[in-house]
């Protein structure tokens, strides 16, 4: 409680400002705040009272209720509308003035004339203290905010700085070594054709075995640039490149698909297709690592004046509450990284999950 005094080295001093228009009171109050550190301000009338409060800041009020003019109830309202000051409401034992009517008023506490000044000091220092810890919360939910905000910012400009990395990564081995494959491809296939028909059996073997890497290599290069860049987007829209993309993750797995993505014809501007491209992805890598599906659906549909992107796969599912309780800084990235890129489109995401009943994932972003 050291802390509450306000005494000790490195404290501030509470000021408090007492209210009576009787002077005795005043007298009597003040001696007792000095006693335990507080600085008292005083005033003997509700209008004088609002008088030093624009003025002054101060800790707590604590005011006589009644009085000649404006009432300890009225005074108690005003200091927490206009200065957001707590009062503590001394009564008599009047019928007017009610303990239930001083609390709905906005008064902090009240005490019943007459009492003990200890009883005055607890009560007092247990409203400041209540309102530090208010003040505290507020400090801690303001940083939180802010450090939310900032971590939004960088992950933004996280997802620019990766889309900008990977476009680059995808015209460097397009421009770079796509190139130099193709022309790699034809000089072999010349080669093969200047051999002789009755070629050492040896030779042909090399030769066709580097025909054979030759392919397998562009196809691979060009699994990455697929990877990298969305396929035909730019050109073609987000439909045609989901519909690429499935085509590719049905090959490759056995997984039936089944896409309804006809609705969308009025296209978004290309950073958010991107992003949505993204999205879908990410969503089809979670149904291949984790899902065991037999079957996939995506659609892409308007619904009022929102674009609804919905994935959903028939496989195992999972309790969406364990990713809030996952204490692996690793896990969970693309779920959350999902929720970011929804969150930069101003849109709504949603996941829906349960163990044995499939997962859906569900993204809404403004068509306009
Ligand atoms: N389609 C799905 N089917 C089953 N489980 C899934 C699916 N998508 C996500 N999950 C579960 O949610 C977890 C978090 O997914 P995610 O954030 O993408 O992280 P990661 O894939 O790296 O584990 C996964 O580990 C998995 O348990
Ligand atoms: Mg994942």
């Amino acid at each position: 409680m050291g802390k509450m005094t306000g005494t000790s080295a490195g404290c501030r001093k509470y000021r408090i400002l007492f209210v009576d228009d009787e002077e005795p009171y005043r007298v009597v109050v003040s001696q007792i705040m000095a006693e335990i550190g507080f600085q008292c301000l005083s005033a003997s009338s509700g209008e004088e009272a609002l008088a030093i409060l624009t003025e002054t800041p101060v800790d707590v009020m604590i005011t006589d209720v009644a009085m000649t003019g404006m009432d300890g109830i009225e005074l108690a309202a005003e200091a927490k509308r206009r200065f957001d000051v707590d009062s503590i409401v001394i009564t008599g034992h009047t019928r007017e003035y009610t303990f239930d009517k001083i609390i709905a008023a906005g008064a902090k506490d009240f005490i019943a004339k007459p009492f003990h000044n200890h009883e005055f000091i607890v009560r007092l220092k247990r409203v400041i203290r209540e309102r530090e810890l208010l003040a505290d919360r507020n400090r801690a939910e303001t940083a939180l905010k802010n450090s939310e905000s900032r971590l939004r910012a960088l992950t933004v400009r996280l997802k620019e700085v990766e889309e900008d990395l990977r476009k680059a990564i995808a015209r460097e081995l397009h421009d770079r070594v796509g190139q130099n494959l193709s022309a790699l491809n034809l000089n072999l296939s010349l080669l093969q054709g200047y051999l002789p028909d009755g070629m050492a059996k040896k030779t042909k073997r090399v030769m066709d075995d580097s025909i054979r890497l030759l392919g397998e290599t562009t196809e691979h290069i060009r699994d990455v640039m697929a990877r990298l860049r969305p396929v035909g987007i730019e050109e073609y829209g987000l439909a045609a490149a989901i519909n690429w993309c499935v085509r590719r993750f049905s090959d490759r797995t056995g997984i039936k698909v089944e896409t309804d993505l006809d609705g969308y014809v009025n296209r978004l501007p290309l950073p958010c297709e991107t992003e949505l491209f993204r999205i879908a992805q990410e969503a089809f890598t979670n149904i291949l690592k984790h899902a065991q599906a037999k079957s996939v659906t995506i659609s892409l549909r308007p619904v009022g004046d929102r674009l609804r992107l919905v994935i959903a796969d028939d496989g195992r599912g999972f309790d969406t509450r364990d990713l809030q309780i996952s204490a692996d800084p690793h896990a969970g990235w693309g779920l959350v990284s999902m929720k970011e890129r929804v969150y930069g489109l101003n849109g709504k995401f949603k996941v829906v999950s349960e163990p044995g009943k499939g997962t859906i994932v569900v993204v809404e972003v403004n068509r306009f």
